[in-house]
């Protein structure tokens, strides 16, 4: 059996905020990507989110709000945060945040941590779910853990479909910008921290802070890490990659970017026009669809400059062809 996937409106909306409210996972889109929603107050709910993902426990989850007042609630804002959420909320920024000790959010949405990234976000289907729930709705992206992220309702169906956990997928076509938020930590006394690269540019952010956003300590093991979402293989399609091609190669299928990649042979283009916007909306679809056509061959992916949305873009690109061992 497949879960009902049904396209959203009042009442499919209300079936859904029941479903939620009674402990279930619904799907639901938002402008970033598909998200895996459960009661965020509910820790059995939010347990079978990691259940349904398969998804190791020590990766915290975003907590979906539908405004900044909701948010305080849950957790504490200091100035830059409070800046960020006036320019960037609703949409696709994520605020890691300490976590108020008298919020009703379950423990295991930060997985040991005291703080909670939140996020509000600008999808109308996503801010009537949590209206009519009437709960903080804890959504990672709505895949089996280790996989891209679905941008379409159909991309949900195919990853969780035969999930008995998940009772509906709420259906509202393409994610408008393809890419997960950002992720912003504030670490006490220090300098805001770009945690995940993703649909708000570096760029944007440190223009409202009036300063550089630091960049995350590095880290190679699995204990401490401060963003666990950046375990090196969180978007693995089944076939190799190999990135900045100029020459295809004949075992290997060809994603494009750019004017110059039809005459290279390539089978999709991740921006004709070379828009890092289009291109990442496009990225997760067009590396979905390339793995279904592999057929034993490797993925090659062309250059995607650095700058803008390009660093998301990249950052993704490169865990999708980190050695997965
Ligand atoms: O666009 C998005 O952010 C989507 C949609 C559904 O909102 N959600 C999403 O969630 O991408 P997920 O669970 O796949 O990614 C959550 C990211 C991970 O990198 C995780 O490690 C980080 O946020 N994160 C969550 N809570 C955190 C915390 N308390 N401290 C540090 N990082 C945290
Ligand atoms: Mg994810």
């Amino acid at each position: 059996m497949t879960v009902p996937c049904v396209t959203a409106n009042d009442e499919t909306i209300a079936e859904a905020a029941n479903a939620l409210r009674a402990g279930q996972l619904v799907a639901f889109p938002t402008e970033t990507v598909y998200g895996l929603g459960a009661d965020a107050t509910n820790d059995e709910a939010v347990a079978r989110i990691f259940e349904a993902k398969g998804r190791p426990r020590f990766n915290p989850l975003i907590v979906h709000v539908s405004g900044k007042e909701e948010a305080g609630q849950h957790v504490t804002f200091m100035p830059e945060a409070e800046k960020l959420a006036a320019a960037f909320w609703p949409g696709g920024l994520t605020l890691v945040l300490p976590r108020r000790a008298d919020t009703p959010l379950s423990l295991l949405v930060s997985a040991g941590l005291d703080t909670v990234a939140i996020r509000v976000p600008a999808h109308s289907i996503a801010q009537r779910l949590i209206e009519a729930t009437g709960r903080p709705l804890a959504a990672p992206s709505a895949n089996a853990s280790g996989k891209v992220s679905p941008t379409r309702a159909e991309h949900v169906v195919e990853s969780l479909g035969h999930s008995p956990l998940l009772a509906m997928v709420l259906d509202g076509g393409a994610c408008e910008m393809g890419l997960e938020s950002t992720v912003i930590g504030f670490p006490e006394g220090g300098t805001p921290t770009l945690l995940r690269p993703g649909a708000i540019a570096r760029d944007d952010i440190e223009k409202v802070l009036g300063a550089p956003l630091a960049d995350p300590e590095p880290q190679s093991d699995e204990a401490g890490r401060s963003s666990p979402g950046q375990l090196a293989s969180h978007y693995a399609p089944n076939a190799p990659i190999r990135l900045n091609v100029r020459e295809k190669e004949n075992d290997e299928i060809l994603l494009g970017f750019g004017p110059d990649a039809p005459s290279l042979g390539a089978s999709l283009n991740l921006s004709v026009k070379g828009d890092l916007t289009e291109a990442a909306a496009n990225l997760f679809a067009m590396l979905r669809a390339l793995d279904e056509q592999a057929a034993g061959r490797r993925l090659a992916v062309m250059p995607v400059p650095h700058d803008g949305l390009g660093e998301a873009i990249n950052d993704r690109l490169s865990r999708a062809a980190a050695d997965r061992g």
